[in-house]
């Protein structure tokens, strides 16, 4: 069934004060503490262009507490400014004194960026939208807000205070994000076959555990296809690696893991091969044959040759993570190999993630592929048909303040 939303053409913003909850949280190197892509900013400018008229107060979380991409917004700012061609104000402060009184004085024009939201406690937890408008940073805000516009699509599964807090207090529409995101994907729900073949990359490991259940609960995966980080947790409950990989919370996620392989060990595909640092470059060897503790950057050629094969075959495939460290050329076999195999499927193809959608345009390949989300977690849920927060904010929203302009 449609979805019931306002856009921004459906209230009345110009001259107004408009809180606009993107999302802007950035993959950022632990090394060296730069941005690893841009792509969310992509999106999320298209929704502040849009509303050029207005006073525009631009929020997002970043990372999460404690955690190397925990971070100030005042770099995001900068990014911000360079893809719209235009001063972003920064204030290093979310829901404080400052940021009130720098909302208060803003102009026609004008875009303000609060600082990482998740640096009020309250934006950390979930709540209820009655309790959420009870938070201090919901209370606050709104009381120095005319509308809010919901544009964070990928933190659509998160009940925290910015997503679900004020859409009963001040009008709320959908940005441009939310609005494409959904478009594309109802389109593909409406086509989309089995067999379904789920390719799970990347370093969030809990997140993906969660992806699994998600997904075959709801009928999304016939076949999954194990690499990155994920890729060796598994290969570690399978007895195929003998060290601890360093993981936060690796022994849960190794019985996690275990699990799964016991309940269902033909739903799963795991590395056959990894590539490692040899001497001069890569070198690829079978997980068993590493005796001591290795850092693994990449699958083997023999894993994408399969993997390939799987994704080929596949009615639709779902592609979420990166399988290795693309960044360095060497280790980028297994994610071009990957990406290139549903770039030439026929089934329908959805990339989730802005690593890969990076990755896609890296190899000149990303209009090959049906729908490229910037979402990840949020994504996941809604392929596998749960009811999202945001979405039951903006159809709340549409009930109260859909009756003509406000
Ligand atoms: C994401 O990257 O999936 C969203 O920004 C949500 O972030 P979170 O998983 O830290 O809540």
């Amino acid at each position: 069934m449609p979805i019931k939303m306002l856009t921004l053409e459906d209230l009345d913003l110009e001259g107004k004060r408009v809180f606009a909850r993107v999302d802007i949280n950035t993959p950022i190197h632990p090394e060296t503490g730069e941005m690893m892509e841009q792509a969310r900013f992509e999106e999320a400018v298209a929704t502040v262009r849009d509303l050029h008229d207005s006073k525009v107060i631009v929020a997002s979380h970043q990372g999460r507490v404690a955690r190397s991409d925990y971070t100030s917004l005042d770099v995001h700012a900068k990014i911000m400014a360079k893809m719209l061609g235009k001063k972003v104000d920064f204030v290093p402060d979310v829901f404080g004194p400052e940021a009130l009184s720098r909302m208060d004085s803003m102009s026609d024009g004008d875009v303000l960026m609060l600082d990482n939201l998740r640096f009020a406690a309250e934006e950390n937890q979930e709540y209820k939208p009655a309790d959420a408008e009870k938070t201090f940073l919901v209370k606050r805000i709104s009381a120095h807000v005319d509308a809010c516009a919901l544009d964070a699509f990928s933190t659509a599964h998160r009940s925290s205070p910015s997503i679900v807090g004020f859409a009963g207090l001040v009008p709320t529409c959908a940005g441009r994000t939310v609005g494409r995101e959904l478009r594309m994907l109802d389109r593909i729900v409406s086509v989309e076959k089995g067999p379904y073949v789920t390719v799970l990359g990347g370093a969030k490991v809990n997140d993906r555990l969660e992806a699994i259940d998600a997904l075959i609960a709801n009928n999304r995966a016939d076949k999954v296809l194990l690499c990155g980080v994920v890729g060796l947790v598994f290969l570690k409950a399978a007895g195929k690696l003998r060290w601890d990989l360093g993981v936060d919370g690796e022994q849960k996620l190794v019985a996690q893991a275990k699990k799964l392989l016991e309940d269902e060990p033909d739903r799963y595909a795991l590395p056959v091969d990894v590539a490692v640092k040899g001497g001069d470059g890569r070198k690829e060897v079978q997980p068993a044959q590493l005796d001591s503790p290795t850092k693994i950057m990449d699958i083997g050629s023999k894993t994408v040759e399969s993997y390939s094969r799987h994704i080929k075959g596949a009615g639709t495939v779902f592609m979420s993570g990166p399988p290795g460290a693309f960044e360095w050329d060497e280790f980028s076999v297994g994610t071009e190999g990957l990406l290139r195999a549903m770039a030439s499927s026929f089934g329908t193809t959805i990339i989730s993630g802005g690593h890969l959608s990076t990755a896609l345009r890296k190899y000149g390949i990303h209009d090959q592929i049906d729908h490229i989300s910037t979402a990840g977690g949020a994504l996941v849920q809604y392929l596998a048909g749960k009811r999202l927060p945001l979405i039951d904010a903006l159809e709340r929203a549409a009930a109260k303040w859909g009756n003509g302009k406000q």
